[in-house]
């Protein structure tokens, strides 16, 4: 683009992505080619996708040939409602409180554009810090700006939402939850969704409560899966869901990360409003992915398998990290969020990937400096999606690389 070239000023205000900066971070670095690379950088999910879905994909393949309806089917919309009701044990209309959408992260972005009123002055967005960066960008181009709630690690990496000043929050129309949190794997319990709710009862702000880890969790007993932010809006007795959007996705939870398919459920009113722009934005789902959809949501065995699969991983490779990095199981998700001696992520991550040519992505990546600093610094995200073999041979290099790493400091 030219100087003169006309074009979207917001465009300008978007940041590199955390891979694009690493790729910089790393750029003059040549790998150990003595051995070979492995990379828990990026967080794409690898087991295998369950056969059922390539099935509902082959015996849907006629439905190429016509146009979805942005809604989507009704027998998809009651999919989901039925999904909802074994899970959270909540009736929702599949009618007006539902619909699907392309994966969780186009709907996240579109959401703040169905939100946001660049009108009002000082239209804000809140963040958690370290956080996923669409929120930004979405927060970005609908007009708003940022404001952040840095994650505390004496509180299980909670975001803190009192750092966020009253004059603030005034200005706030749209709030991210990211629960299961990523990078950090915390679950947002029902004392913190209180807080939220009567902030934005008082303040009239919206809550995208972006829930796509969900089915991958490591507690056992009651209450061990995940608290969905519609689950805390019911026992809090906010049956109508006001202000609440809650978004979840198949990628994760079926391994299926390139069919693009989750859903978005909560208030009637902004679901409605959220339709209208989809409709325009042209966000509706295949035919075909909308059968195989179908078949995943009705599906929990393979759920439960990949759960497992996860948990035997993460028991396998979190206790030898232990032994030399401040880290812990998180609640959920699929990333470990590990302190390194030290506190420069950055330097250990170069050092990581020379050495050992083992990829990770540096926390600093992920956060912004808020508050007078940046969250994430200190910290690496480790993505255990690979076979447990390959993990555990990562986290091997990794302490060895430590050890080494923590003598020269
Ligand atoms: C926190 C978070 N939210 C949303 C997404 C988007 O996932 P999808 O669009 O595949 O549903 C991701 C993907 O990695 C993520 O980490």
């Amino acid at each position: 683009m030219t100087a003169t070239t006309p074009h979207n000023p917001r465009l300008d205000l978007l940041q590199p992505y955390p891979f694009e900066r690493l790729r910089a971070l790393t750029a003059g670095i040549t790998p150990n080619a003595q051995l070979r690379p492995i990379s828990l950088g990026i967080g794409e999910p690898k087991h295998p996708a369950p056969q059922l879905v390539e099935d509902a994909i082959r015996a849907h393949l006629k439905g190429l040939s016509s146009y979805p309806a942005t809604a989507g089917e009704p027998r998809l919309r009651e999919a989901i409602c039925g999904w909802v009701a074994r899970r959270y044990g909540l009736a929702l209309d599949a009618a007006t409180q539902v619909l699907p959408c392309n994966g969780s992260r186009e709907a996240l972005f579109a959401l703040a554009q169905t939100v946001i009123d660049p009108g009002r002055p000082g239209a804000t967005v809140v963040c958690p810090n370290p956080f996923y960066q669409i929120y930004e960008g979405a927060a970005l181009l609908a007009g708003a700006q940022t404001a952040f709630a840095n994650s505390d690690p004496a509180r299980n990496f909670a975001a803190d939402w009192s750092q966020i000043d009253a004059a603030t929050w005034a200005r706030t129309q749209l709030v991210y939850v990211c629960s299961p949190g990523n990078p950090t794997g915390a679950v947002m319990p029902l004392a913190e969704w209180r807080q939220l709710f009567e902030l934005s009862d008082r303040h009239g702000f919206v809550i995208a409560s972006d829930e796509c880890y969900s089915e991958i969790y490591f507690r056992d007993g009651e209450d061990a899966a995940p608290l969905s932010g519609l689950q805390a809006a019911a026992r809090l007795g906010r049956g109508d869901f006001r202000n609440l959007i809650a978004f979840t996705s198949l990628s994760k939870r079926s391994n299926v990360p390139g069919m693009r398919s989750g859903f978005v459920a909560g208030d009637a009113q902004w679901i409605r409003r959220f339709l209208l722009y989809r409709t325009y934005h042209g966000s509706a789902m295949s035919p075909v992915f909308q059968a195989a959809s179908i078949a995943a949501w009705n599906d929990e065995a393979h759920v439960v398998a990949n759960r497992e699969q996860y948990r035997a991983k993460f028991a396998a490779v979190t206790p030898p990290l232990a032994r030399v990095l401040d880290v812990a199981l998180p609640d959920a998700g699929f990333y470990l969020w590990a302190g390194v001696p030290g506190g420069d992520d950055v330097a250990f991550a170069q050092g990581l990937l020379a050495q050992y040519n083992v990829g990770v992505l540096p926390g600093s990546l992920l956060a912004r400096e808020a508050h007078g600093v940046n969250p994430g610094a200190g910290r690496i995200r480790l993505a255990l999606v690979a076979e447990q073999a390959e993990c555990l041979e990562a986290a091997e290099r990794i302490v060895a690389f430590t050890e080494s790493f923590t003598s020269s400091l």
